[in-house]
This record gives structure tokens, C-alpha cells and sequence, in this order.
């Protein structure tokens, strides 16, 4: 038996969303916090899936962790070096932070090739290239990662593209070599940034945050800190797409604007009712889309890549036909075969996906494949008429915090169901 979720659709929402904090800055403050060997307090951490295996892998390094509510208390006073082959890294991509911590603390280290959800090629080269600007060695050998940092210095990279999780890694290395580190062309998304004041709260030295150029004066001593996990703008989106598509009033508490501005000039394009209240609530109306727009995904402050998904599912109900340039991942399509069997009209030609606007989706069983496309599929499941079975809950539970829960809250008629599909 499997556990799915269940929907009956077109269900008029009403109600208020509290946003929980950030997957993609705790998957990055949790490995960082190890290097204070001292305790961390780190607020607002969503009971994820993606928290539960980074609290495993932290474990079998003896740090000492309490997960309270929302509070992450981490004690790495008596951290201790292992080489990372335990399932629980394969789980998630993230885990690759990991590698510069205890590669800056140890000297060296050996994990295991890691995991995440399937996204076509999700190459880590930029990521070994920065090591190796800083002095690492690097092969592999059996599926195996092998570094050495017995030269590890500070230096200069310029990445020559962009990425979310290099400049990470580049980062959380960079600050552990005395000396300083300028680092160019790096992402500037608010996880960075918010990273950044972190590790500065925790005695770092970074300069240029917000900027695409970094400058890192490394070796500084660091201690324990306290700290608050910034809302996830992603989860903003996705619960701002529903209310757009399916809500009367949908109240979305708890929101960065800035953070999810190129969300809402796609809204100003597309006329949708919304509003932002006492700066921190986003209200979102169900709008008819009467005309179809093209989008790029791109690096932040470009349209996300994460919202990708849930907005192909939001444009294919309308009366236009829109482009979604998807400029990031070659193989983020999976949830359009499964819209196109509920009903949707949408082709992908390289990196385009085109949608050209029906009627209505129907309800079916469909299956996500990853973090944002099991999204994508409730959506379309709360528009679709009749009753959607939506497969890949494992992904969901991977990125929201209750999301059916959330979900139930604001009326949709949606709930957790057994079902046997004989394949086991
Ligand atoms: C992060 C986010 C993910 C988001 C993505 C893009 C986390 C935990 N995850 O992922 O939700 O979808 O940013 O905004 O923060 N690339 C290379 N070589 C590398 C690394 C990346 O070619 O060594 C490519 C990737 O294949 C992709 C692009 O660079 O095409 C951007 O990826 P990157 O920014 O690194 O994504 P992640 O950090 O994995």
C-alpha cells in the first residue's frame, strides 16, 4: 500500500497560510553550524524531511542535537571527523555542504556521491573547482568522493556560472583558511545572504553580501550564536499560485516581499488579484488569466526555478498560451506529462514549455517525481474537476511542512488515502 493524497477539486479556498522557514538557508545554516564546535540556536526550522536527515548525518559526527517546536539547539563541542557513507547523505543534494565544513576542520574527507531530487544532470564541478582554487585535491574512486586539504589556501574564484550551492561551499571553505578569498560571479539569492550573517554572527569576516562579489577574510575564530531562519519564498509562491488559482481570499502570512518580487510583477503582468498587507501578508484572490505571457527562469532576482512547476500548472487553465523558458535545469519537465494526461495542452521543445490554455483539468491519479512537481500536481489536482490522486508524497514532505494540514486549513478537500497499485 502506498500513501498518496487525495484532493477533490475546484473547492473555492478561503483563509489564512502561515509560511513556515526556509528549506533551501536550514539545509545550509545546519552543516555551517558545526563550525563553532560550540552550540548553535538556530529558530524557525520546518519539520521536514530534508531537517530529520541532515539532524542524522549530524548525529554520526557525535554532535548533540535537540529539535524543540521550531528550535534546532546543535552542539558540536565534541565533533568528531567520519567519513560520510551513510544513506541519509544520499537523501538530499544538500548534504554537499558537508564537504567544505569538515573538509576546512579535517583536512580531508571521504563521502559517498550524493542525492537530491532527479533533475537531470546535476553536475558538483563548479563546486570541486572552488575547493581546488583553494588548494583541495579531489578524485573519485567507487562511487566515492575523496578530498585533500593538507594545502588548502585562500584564493580567488571566479565562477564561471552561477550556483546556488558552490558559492556555498566556496564560502564555508573560504572561511576556515586564514587569509582572504575574494569570490566572483557568485549567486546572490537571500539564502546566501542570510547565510552570510550568519557565519558573521558566528565570528566570520564577509564582505559584499547581496552582491555577486564576496570578499572573505578566513581563520577567524567562531563561536556559538542564536539565529532566525527568514520565511521560505518558494512555499510563498507555491501557496500564493494556489490562492491566485482557487481562493476567494487567500491570507498568506509571514512573507519577505522583496523576496518573491519577480513573482509578483508576474502577477502585475498577469492581473491577478493580490495585495500586500501590514508588509509581511500577501493576499491573493482567485484571478481569470485572460492572456498568455512568456517567463525565463533565472537566478535570483530572476523568476525561480522552483516555481516553475506550480506556475505550469497555474497556466494551464486559462484563455492564452504562454512560454516558460525554463533556463536553469534540463530536465525539470516530469509534471507535464501528468498535467497533459489531466487535461492540459503543453509541449516542452528544448527548454521550452509551451502552454497554450484549456478550459479545465480533470481529476486522475498522477505521479510527481520531485520536490516542486508533487506541488505542481496538487495544484492542478485542487483545479481540476472530479478527483485527483497525487503519488510522490515522499517528495512533498521532502520541502513543505504540513502541507495538507495547511491545506485543509483554508477549506480544500484534501486528505491522506492508502491506495494499492499492485506493484510491489
Ligand atoms: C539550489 C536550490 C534549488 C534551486 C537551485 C537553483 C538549495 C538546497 N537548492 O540548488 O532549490 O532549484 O538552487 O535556483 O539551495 N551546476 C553545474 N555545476 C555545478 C553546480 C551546478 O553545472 O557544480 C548547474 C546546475 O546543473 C544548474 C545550475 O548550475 O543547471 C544552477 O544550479 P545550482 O544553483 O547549483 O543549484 P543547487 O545549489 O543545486
Amino acid at each position: 500500500m502506498e500513501e498518496v493524497i487525495r484532493i477533490k477539486g475546484q473547492k473555492l479556498l478561503n483563509g489564512t497560510v502561515q509560511i513556515s522557514g526556509s528549506k533551501n538557508l536550514c539545509v545550509a545554516l545546519i552543516p555551517a553550524s558545526i563550525l563553532a564546535r560550540d552550540v548553535v540556536v538556530i529558530h524557525n526550522i520546518p519539520p521536514i524531511s530534508d531537517v530529520y536527515n541532515l539532524i542524522e548525518i549530524l548525529e554520526t559526527l557525535d554532535i548533540c542535537v535537540q529539535y524543540h517546536k521550531d528550535t534546532l539547539i546543535i552542539d558540536s563541542s565534541n565533533v568528531k571527523y567520519r567519513d560520510l557513507d551513510m544513506t541519509a547523505m544520499e537523501r538530499l543534494r544538500a548534504s554537499y555542504y558537508f564537504y567544505s565544513v569538515l573538509l576546512g576542520m579535517y583536512k580531508k574527507l571521504e563521502a559517498k556521491s550524493i542525492g537530491g531530487c532527479r533533475l537531470g544532470e546535476r553536475p558538483i564541478d563548479l563546486h570541486i573547482k572552488a575547493f581546488e582554487q583553494l588548494g583541495a585535491k579531489f578524485e573519485i574512486k567507487n562511487n566515492s568522493y575523496y578530498f585533500d586539504g593538507s594545502n588548502l589556501h585562500s584564493g580567488h574564484i571566479v565562477f564561471d556560472k552561477i550556483s546556488v550551492g558552490a558559492t556555498i561551499n566556496a564560502v564555508l571553505l573560504a572561511i576556515q583558511i586564514k587569509g582572504k578569498t575574494i569570490i566572483e560571479n557568485a549567486a546572490i539569492e537571500p539564502e546566501i545572504t542570510e547565510l552570510n550573517k550568519f557565519l558573521i554572527k558566528m565570528g566570520a569576516s564577509i564582505e559584499g553580501l547581496g552582491t555577486s562579489t564576496l570578499i572573505i577574510r578566513g581563520g577567524k575564530d567562531l563561536h556559538g550564536t542564536e539565529f532566525y531562519n527568514i520565511p521560505d519564498r518558494i512555499e510563498v509562491g507555491t501557496y500564493a499560485l494556489i490562492g491566485a488559482a482557487t481562493a476567494k481570499e487567500l491570507t498568506i502570512k509571514n512573507v519577505i516581499k522583496e523576496h518573491i518580487q519577480s513573482l509578483l510583477d508576474l502577477f502585475d503582468l498577469l492581473e491577478v488579484n493580490y495585495e500586500i498587507q501590514n508588509k509581511s501578508e500577501l493576499i491573493v484572490r482567485k484571478s481569470t488569466i485572460k492572456k498568455g505571457i512568456i517567463v525565463l527562469t533565472a537566478p535570483y532576482p530572476g523568476f525561480p526555478t522552483d516555481l516553475q512547476q506550480p506556475l505550469t500548472s497555474f497556466l494551464s487553465v486559462n484563455e492564452g498560451t504562454s512560454v516558460i523558458i525554463e533556463s536553469i535545469y534540463t530536465n525539470r519537465f516530469a509534471h507535464i506529462k501528468e498535467l497533459n494526461e489531466m487535461g492540459a495542452n503543453i509541449n516542452v521543445t528544448n527548454m521550452n514549455i509551451i502552454i497554450h490554455g484549456v478550459k479545465e483539468l480533470k481529476g486522475l491519479v498522477v505521479s510527481g517525481k520531485d520536490l516542486r512537481g508533487a506541488a505542481s500536481l496538487v495544484l492542478a489536482g485542487l483545479m481540476a474537476k472530479g478527483e485527483t490522486v497525487v503519488r510522490g508524497l515522499e517528495y512533498i514532505n521532502r520541502g513543505y511542512e504540513n502541507m495538507i494540514k495547511k491545506l485543509r486549513k483554508i477549506h480544500a478537500n484534501i486528505e491522506l488515502g492508502l491506495e494499492d497499485f499492485g506493484e510491489n
